[in-house]
């Protein structure tokens, strides 16, 4: 089979901006694609990190005005990733997080900044780059929606894919916005970019991609429900011929608890007794009892609705019943920020957390902690619960979306059959939950059993590996 090439877009990559699971996935596939000869080269906002690191990289095209002002694409590459960059000042070089100001709030120009983003990702898919012209354009999210849209209406265009990484996540816009976009009348319509009397930019990419994926096999089905689809459903539906779930996998090095300089103690399946030294270093951290015994549950997580975690806060008297600890990692709603805060001040020893956003420690959670919550409402694939896996951090999780798909729950038969690596839950109330946390705090005292749960988890494969082989087999079904 012949050599592909495709155009990512997408508002984050690892590892130079990140906010969430997106970056994870749009900065780890590329490589993986690249051993089955798919060549990814990814836009992404010139936004101060990005042009710090990229220092280096060349201009290959300029627009005059682009929403607004002048813009450039540079061509570059770092970590081995192949990237193009959307130099734009006025719309990002904005330090902190690429969607929110200072203030807290969405940049009040947002539908301008990532309209810019998906008009350079069209124009770059269609020859504004000399000697450039992949075969196949790869958006990901709202933010990359509308290049798609862009493409529809270009004479030639190549394939194109839209993954959904969280259908919550709209893009969407006052209708008075539809003119500046530039795209033909036509556009805006029910088939098209229309969205109960506005405009939205994740519709624009499910109506207009060639194919839709989605993160995992369960949120695929998910979405097509009026229950969980979030408006998107009917579409969805009708192009359900064309709509794939594809488990995300993860970075195996990155997140390899066997040479992470990260953690305090590096360990494999066979040396699980090393783990000891991480969980006393996370007792350390977050001010938790020295208490080797504990079950010490672990979250690293955005606090936002979709997360569950409120739940978690109505389980507290079961987590203290259970000598449990808890050490808790995230950043989000203030509210839920201040509740875990006061949550920490009033059980000193047993709950500790640290709010912000924090790589490093995320890697020492992972490798410290006995297991990790994840109480979603809904969760397209979640990537915490495959670093959990991979770590010998047992998972306990809501059953729902990619957590479904990734963890098997330790039910009597699974038990029986020594093929548990984790605990489910559902539906996803703060009783059930509470009823995992009870579950999980007694299979840890049953050591062997705990430990088999462990070391199935690290043999689960989370690798690109699969996952890769099934976009690449996308890609060349759509060339075909
Ligand atoms: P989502 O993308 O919905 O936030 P995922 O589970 O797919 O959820 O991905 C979250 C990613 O962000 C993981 O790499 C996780 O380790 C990381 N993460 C989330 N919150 C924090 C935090 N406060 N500090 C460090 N890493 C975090
Ligand atoms: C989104 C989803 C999360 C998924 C990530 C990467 O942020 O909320 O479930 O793992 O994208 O695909």
């Amino acid at each position: 089979m012949s050599r592909i090439d495709v155009l990512a877009v997408a508002s984050e990559i690892y590892p130079l901006i990140k906010t969430g699971g997106l970056a994870d996935v749009v900065g780890a596939l590329p490589a993986a694609l690249a051993r089955l000869d798919v060549r990814v080269r990814t836009l992404i906002p010139g936004y101060p990190a990005v042009m710090t690191a990229l220092a280096k990289a060349c201009p290959v095209h300029a627009w005059p005005d682009l929403f607004g002002g002048p813009a450039r694409l540079l061509a570059g590459s770092t970590q081995e990733l192949d990237l193009l960059v959307l130099d734009a000042p006025h719309l990002f070089a904005r330090p902190g997080n690429p969607y929110v100001g200072p203030n807290g709030q969405d940049w009040p120009d947002n539908a301008l900044r990532f309209a810019a983003l998906s008009r350079a990702g069209a124009d770059a898919g269609t020859g504004a780059i000399a000697g450039y012209a992949p075969d196949i354009v790869h958006a990901h999210d709202w933010q990359a929606g509308l290049t798609h849209a862009f493409l529809h209406f270009t004479a030639t265009r190549p394939a194109t894919v839209m993954t959904v990484h969280n259908l919550a996540f709209q893009g969407q816009f006052p209708v008075q916005l539809f003119p500046t976009l530039r795209l033909p009348p036509a556009a805006y319509a029910v088939e098209g970019i229309e969205y109960h009397g506005g405009v939205s930019y994740l519709k624009a990419g499910l109506h207009y991609a060639d194919r839709i994926t989605t993160v995992s096999p369960s949120y695929a089905a998910e979405i097509r429900t009026p229950e969980e689809g979030m408006g998107m459903d009917g579409l969805l539906r009708a192009r359900s011929a064309d709509l794939l779930g594809i488990l995300n996998g993860i970075d195996t090095e990155t997140w390899n608890p066997a040479t992470d300089p990260r953690i305090a103690a590096q360990y494999d399946a066979r040396h699980l007794a090393q783990r000891r030294a991480n969980k006393a270093d996370l007792q350390a951290r977050f001010g938790l009892n020295p208490d080797p015994a504990a079950p010490l549950f672990a979250v690293i997580s955005r606090l936002t609705w979709q997360k569950g975690l409120d739940l978690l806060l109505e389980a507290e008297a079961a987590m203290l019943a259970a000598d449990a600890q808890l050490a808790l990692l995230g950043t989000g709603d203030p509210a839920m920020e201040a509740a875990f805060h006061a949550a920490a001040a009033r059980h000193p020893g047993r709950f500790g957390c640290v709010i912000g956003y924090d790589e490093t420690l995320a890697h020492r959670l992972q490798a410290g902690a006995d297991a990790l919550l994840v109480p979603s409402r809904f969760e397209p694939c979640g990537l915490t619960q495959l670093y959990a896996l991979r770590y010998g951090t047992v998972p306990v999780v809501a059953r729902v979306g990619g957590l479904a798909d990734t963890v098997i729950d330790a039910s009597p038969m699974a038990l029986h059959a020594g093929v548990a690596t984790g605990v489910q839950f559902a539906p996803v109330t703060a009783e059930m939950l509470r009823c995992a946390i009870q579950r999980t705090a007694a299979l840890y005292r049953q050591p062997r059993i705990w430990q088999q749960m462990q070391r199935n988890g690290m043999a689960t494969d989370v690798s690109w590996h699969h996952p890769a082989q099934q976009y690449a087999n996308l890609f060349h079904g759509l060339l075909a």
